[in-house]
């Protein structure tokens, strides 16, 4: 929630000058399990209402349907169910248009704020609903991705992809509150909390070196149960929840200065250099977690490279993400995409590299700005000898996007054009995946033809229809 504290001054001339300081005001709760009677909290919210409305995905919504509507039901508030399509493809404007339908058709009271539960893509694109609805109106997040509760949470960025372009309209948009609660990842796929590891991978790495130490003890337990909440003990659960407390707490004192995203060097940026270009390039696209994870691992050798890091660090860095079974390495990541993908940042960043690594030690990071080209491909060559004498091909485990990513089966998106994905399904932009490659994979010259690296105006590197810079 926002509030503007404004003055209007005319000057000689006639002319009027308006200067305006807007007050952000927003929450997070850790509350676990937010839908959980015992945690009045969210209900107390919705009381003077004595209903809700809620968006969720049709995969979320069938998990949890019956949780929510007995907690709600306890308070004596009426649920109202928007269910939408999940997945990439439905983050559109079709969908955020059936959002702002139900919140009309339900008749919503200016103030009373939708809920919004689901992971990064329902969060988006329902808050973006909210932020257009009667110009702005409220909403509460409850994210049940690893991604949604470190990442796409912590921020107040709403939007939704169009046509080829990912998140290319949207909003700052903060809701009143954010409640976090990580018993979701109980059901979340460990394909989705593996991927939304590399981000806390990420922050831990360039912005805080405890929680890096628990994520090298702990790391490879908290991906296979969950984060304790599977079939791990509180004994998984404990160090699970400092990394993510601290990686959420460490983000929002990065970039809440940032919050439009001025400052262009930003430590958050580390794994989002090379990755906007790699995540699409193959025919099947990378979970985002992967992609990242591929630029950082490079990252790292560049710093061991440059004296930044020493062995034992790089060492200890490849270990965590390889025991996790993170991409370390693709075979489409060569020296003409590293070309590729580094004049496209540039273009977002100022005409400047700004590439965020480690310094020195994990937890703190630098700039660099003159790294050549001939040095670049010069590490891409030790990088990928490395991992190959260590790792073999560097891809880890459920490395591309699933049907629950994609919103449409993953085959049928890469070989069909628009028209025939989903006969009938508007939101279908798969024609930006029809190029031809060898070897099932794309060139990057198709994928750059295909759209893969265009950049827009205000500083995103736009990535077809996945992957963008920061998301
Ligand atoms: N606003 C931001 O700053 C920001 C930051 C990062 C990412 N994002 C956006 O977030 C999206 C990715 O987020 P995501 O990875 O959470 O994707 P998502 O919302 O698509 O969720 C991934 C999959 O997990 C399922 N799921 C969600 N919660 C579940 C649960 N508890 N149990 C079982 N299944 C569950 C979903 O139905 C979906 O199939 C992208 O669109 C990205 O652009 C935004
Ligand atoms: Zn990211």
């Amino acid at each position: 929630m926002s509030d503007l504290t404004a003055s209007v001054k005319k000057d000689s001339q006639g002319s009027i000058a308006v200067e305006g300081y807007e007050a952000l005001n927003y929450n997070f709760h850790y509350t676990s399990p937010v839908f959980d009677i015992q945690h009045a909290k969210l209900a107390d919210i919705y009381k003077r209402w004595q209903r809700v409305l809620i968006v969720i995905d049709t995969i979320v919504h069938p998990i949890y349907k019956e949780q929510i509507e007995k907690y709600f039901d306890h308070y004596n508030i009426a649920v109202t169910w928007k269910v939408i399509n999940g997945g990439e493809l439905h983050k559109t404007m079709d969908t955020m248009l059936d959002i702002v339908d139900a919140m009309d058709s339900f008749g919503i009271v200016r103030t009373e704020p939708t809920l919004v539960v689901g992971g990064g893509l329902v969060t988006d694109v329902s808050g973006y609903a909210c932020a257009s609805y009667r110009r702005t109106s409220n909403f509460i997040r409850v994210p049940t991705t690893l991604i949604g509760l470190i990442d796409a949470s912590v921020s107040i960025k709403v939007g939704l992809n169009h046509k080829k372009l990912k998140n290319r309209l949207g909003a700052y948009h903060a809701p009143l509150h954010t409640f976090l609660d990580f018993s979701f990842l109980k059901t979340l796929p460990v394909g989705q909390v593996r991927n939304g590891f590399a981000e806390l991978v990420k922050i831990a790495s360039v912005g805080d070196k405890a929680v890096w130490d628990l994520l090298v003890k702990h790391g490879k337990e908290l991906v296979e149960t969950g984060f304790g909440y599977r079939d791990g003990s509180d004994a998984v659960r404990a160090p699970g929840t400092e990394i993510c407390h601290r990686g959420i707490e460490t983000m929002l004192e990065l970039e809440t200065p940032n919050l439009h995203e001025l400052g262009l060097d930003r430590v958050i940026a580390f794994g989002h250099t090379w990755s906007p270009t790699l995540e699409l390039t193959p025919r099947i696209p990378l979970r985002h977690g992967h992609a990242i994870t591929i630029d950082m691992a490079y990252s790292i050798t560049l710093a061991l490279s440059r004296g930044l890091i020493n062995e034992a660090q790089r060492d200890e860095w490849f270990t965590l993400v390889s025991s996790v079974g993170l991409s370390m390495d693709h075979e489409l990541f060569d020296d003409e995409l590293i070309a590729v993908a580094t004049d496209a940042i540039k273009k977002t960043r100022d005409g400047k590299q700004r590439f965020a690594i480690p310094n020195g030690e994990f937890g703190k990071c630098i700039f660099l700005n003159d790294v050549s080209i001939e040095e670049l491909q010069s590490v891409l060559k030790i990088h990928k000898e490395f991992v190959k004498s260590r790792y073999g091909s560097g891809v880890g485990k459920e490395a591309y996007v699933d049907a629950g990513d994609l919103g449409v089966e993953p085959e049928a998106y890469a070989k069909s054009d628009k028209k025939s994905v989903a006969a009938g399904d508007s939101c279908c932009t798969g024609e930006s995946l029809k190029r031809k490659g060898i070897n099932g994979n794309d060139t990057k010259a198709a994928a750059v033809a295909a759209g893969a690296v265009p950049v827009d105006g205000t500083g995103t590197v736009t990535n077809g229809v996945t992957g963008t810079s920061q998301d």
